[in-house]
């Protein structure tokens, strides 16, 4: 059997393919971003038919720059930007409207009255996640209310439903179906029962038969349609949230297996095992993944809404630097931030505020600051929210955490990893594979196929790429953090 596994990465800002070996390391791969449709304050939207689009270039880029072709692959995993909503119709393929970006607080007022009803305790309990506009239930019940002749042709089996995973695997197999780690994310499904849970559907007006299949993360779906992007038939066999697949891919797979992944957000995953952990401390509980027919693993995280993209911001939006490489240099061009705080709640809060009504503030501003003193803010504010989630996880599972394993986009900035060591007083340990996200959804795709035979394999993959010791000292540290803390409560109540 070939020994090759392809994995597409179905982002926030790109999608990506890759290939790896049996020793989990690369062997090509191919990006493409696609739009950031902005159309008012707070809405973000991606255009599904561009996604898909671009994600049939990459496998062919990846395909290519790897040197193989789709015959010597073994399996393809998915993983994907979670809780982005999709509906099209079924007999076209056509979606009905644009996608719901998970970024996009549209839905708080559904959100809010869902509380007000007195509704919140049942979605915390049942879901395992806070009533926000940041999960898929409220942008479907969104684009039921909102968008014509959806609920007519859902109610009649012709609308679909899906999240990023859903719409791809649709696209390349004409399955529809979606991963628990996916469905935890929706306030649909029951975390316990793992299915989709009617008192929940009738509180968001959802008919059943849109929905797609609830599977495990590993397993064979289906195979790719030979007049498709791979040009053959290849097992599709894994199936993740992209902050699942990069646990997985970090191989943390014991209870207390903790990662950090630094992408358009941040996202800390820390695996509980098979007991649901339920937080006191502004988590969310959700299911981290399900090998097959093994129990489902469970996990409790801190979602970040902005990090990555509050460099993007200085880059687009405030145009002080060209490249997101050149954060780091202007950053490193200045010893402090001259005493200025950044917060970029651009989305509100998440955790462990979960607070809809904050908006981005740069705060402690004189005549002497200059962009390099807010570039250097910018990372400052990566690690300090990251912090924010790793005090909250101490609370809540009562851990002490030896070292913090790291991945994704923002690793590369070593000096924003160097704060993140000194800011938290542990050291941070990235892997050789950064790519955390992809491997982990080739990982479960080859389980799936014999590529691996069991997650022991994937443990021994496992190698240390870099380190950073933490060079401050617990006063400092302290200081820093109350320093955040006041900024924080700048941002707060900013919109009712
Ligand atoms: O929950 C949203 C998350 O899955 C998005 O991840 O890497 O696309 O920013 P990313």
């Amino acid at each position: 059997m070939s020994e090759y596994v392809g994995a597409i990465d179905q982002g926030t800002t790109s999608t990506r393919f890759m290939v790896f070996d049996h020793a989990g390391a690369e062997v090509g791969r191919h990006q493409l971003e696609h739009e950031q449709i902005l159309p008012q304050a707070g809405w973000v939207e991606h255009d599904a038919a561009e996604v898909w689009a671009r994600t049939q270039d990459v496998v062919r880029g990846g395909l290519e720059a790897a040197g193989i072709t789709a015959a010597d692959l073994a399996a393809v995993g998915i993983t994907n930007q979670r809780e982005t909503t999709v509906v099209w119709d079924r007999r076209t393929g056509e979606p009905y409207g644009n996608a719901i970006v998970w970024q996009d607080t549209r839905t708080d007022g559904i959100v809010k009255q869902l509380e007000r009803d007195g509704h919140g305790d049942l979605i915390r309990q049942r879901t395992g996640l806070p009533p926000a506009a940041y999960f898929a239930g409220g942008k479907l019940k969104w684009i039921l209310d909102n968008v014509d002749g959806v609920r007519a042709d859902a109610e009649a089996g012709h609308a679909l439903f899906g999240t990023m995973d859903t719409w791809v695997i649709w696209n390349l197999t004409g399955e529809h179906l979606t991963d628990v780690t996916n469905a935890s994310r929706t306030m649909l499904m029951d975390l316990e029962t793992l299915d989709w849970d009617d008192e929940l559907l009738g509180l968001f007006g959802v008919p059943r038969q849109m929905l797609p299949e609830i599977r495990s993360s590993s397993e064979v779906y289906g195979n790719t349609r030979a007049d498709g992007p791979f040009g053959a038939e290849v097992p599709v066999a894994g199936d993740l949230g992209d902050q699942h697949a990069a646990l997985v891919g970090q191989a943390c797979f014991d209870a207390g297996g903790l990662k950090n992944t630094y992408g358009t957000g941040n996202f800390l995953v820390l695996n509980t095992g098979t007991e649901i952990v339920r937080s006191q401390n502004g988590l969310i509980t959700t299911v981290a993944y399900r090998l097959g027919d093994q129990p489902a693993a469970y996990a409790l995280e801190g979602s970040i809404a902005v990090t990555g993209s509050a460099i993007q911001w200085l880059r687009d939006q405030l145009g002080i630097i060209d490249d997101a490489a050149e954060s780091e240099t202007l950053a490193a061009s200045v010893d402090d931030t001259g005493g200025v705080a950044f917060v970029p709640a651009f989305s509100g809060l998440f955790a462990p505020y979960w607070r809809s009504d904050a908006r981005g503030a740069i705060v402690g501003l004189s005549r002497f600051n200059t962009k390099a003193h807010l570039a250097r803010a910018a990372l400052e504010a990566i690690c300090h929210q990251s912090a924010d989630v790793v005090e909250a996880m101490v609370a809540d599972a009562g851990l002490t955490l030896p070292e913090l394993k790291v991945d994704g986009g923002v690793t590369l900035n070593s000096l924003c990893m160097q704060i993140q060591a000194d800011v938290l007083g542990v050291p941070v340990v990235r892997p050789q594979v950064a790519e955390t996200t992809a491997l982990g959804a080739a990982y479960a795709a080859g389980l799936a196929v014999g590529v691996w035979s069991g997650t022991d394999e994937l443990v021994e993959n496992w190698a240390e790429g870099a380190r950073w010791e933490p060079a401050t000292d617990a006063e400092q540290r302290k200081t820093a953090r109350a320093q955040w803390a006041k900024a924080v409560e700048r941002t707060l109540d900013w919109v009712s």
